[in-house]
């Protein structure tokens, strides 16, 4: 049976860590949908249009070993405003969530675009200092030079985009339980994750 598994949530909240974990845990495959605007947004910064990055985009993109830098962060939440972009990424998306035995799926819009009728959405969020903070620790584990004022810039800029554009705008699905990781260590985050999931995965005889 397909069972997905939604995971939203701001820039750096521990969306990624909480969704390997959680596939990880349930035996299931994860695609992590930030990649994918990531891919696109990499691809403008060489002068592609964002529409004719969207509509190329092939599995192996998500690859590129210069992803996860705050350059192409920034690109990638440019072309997540643009509504053709987005659409150009549904279908693969979509198509990932369906695999037979279940998928994670992690990024903004999962639990109230992507996969509305996902049997279980989670919103990991925390304070913006707190996530900048990590966020700088793995940046420089990464050896980029950067510092704590500007990832904290770089993370409420982009909270901002992602928060007020008008299409597929960040925010908890209704149904979603929301996890604030603020205070949560790596294993209590993970913990807190697939209690809620348990809570909403089929119980063997029950009813
Ligand atoms: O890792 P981090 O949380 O910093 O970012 P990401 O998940 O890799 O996403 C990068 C950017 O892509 C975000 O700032 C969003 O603008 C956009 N995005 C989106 O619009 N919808 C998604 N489902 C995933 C990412």
């Amino acid at each position: 049976m397909a069972f997905t598994i939604a995971i939203d949530g701001p820039a750096a909240a521990g969306k990624g860590t909480i969704s390997r974990a959680v596939a990880a845990h349930y035996g299931v495959a994860h695609l992590d949908t930030g990649l994918l605007y990531r891919a696109v947004g990499r691809r403008t910064l060489d002068g592609v249009a964002p529409l004719e990055a969207a509509r190329a985009l092939v599995a192996e993109d998500l690859k590129a070993d210069d992803l996860r830098s705050p350059e192409v962060a920034q690109a990638a939440s440019k072309v997540a405003v643009l509504p053709e972009v987005r659409e150009a990424l549904v279908d693969f998306q979509r198509a990932f969530a369906a695999r037979a035995g279940g998928a994670v799926l992690d990024g903004r819009d999962i639990g109230t675009v992507i996969c509305p009728e996902a049997e279980a959405k989670l919103f990991v969020t925390a304070s913006a200092e707190v996530r900048a903070q990590r966020r700088l620790d793995e940046l420089r584990a990464k050896g980029v030079e950067t510092d704590f004022d500007s990832v904290l810039a770089d993370v409420r800029e982009r909270d901002a985009r992602d928060m007020d554009r008008a299409d597929a705008p960040l925010r908890p699905a209704p149904d979603a339980v929301t996890i604030d990781t603020s205070a949560l260590d790596i294993e209590a985050a993970i913990a807190a994750a697939i209690a809620a999931i348990d809570g909403r995965r089929p119980s063997s005889g029950a009813g």
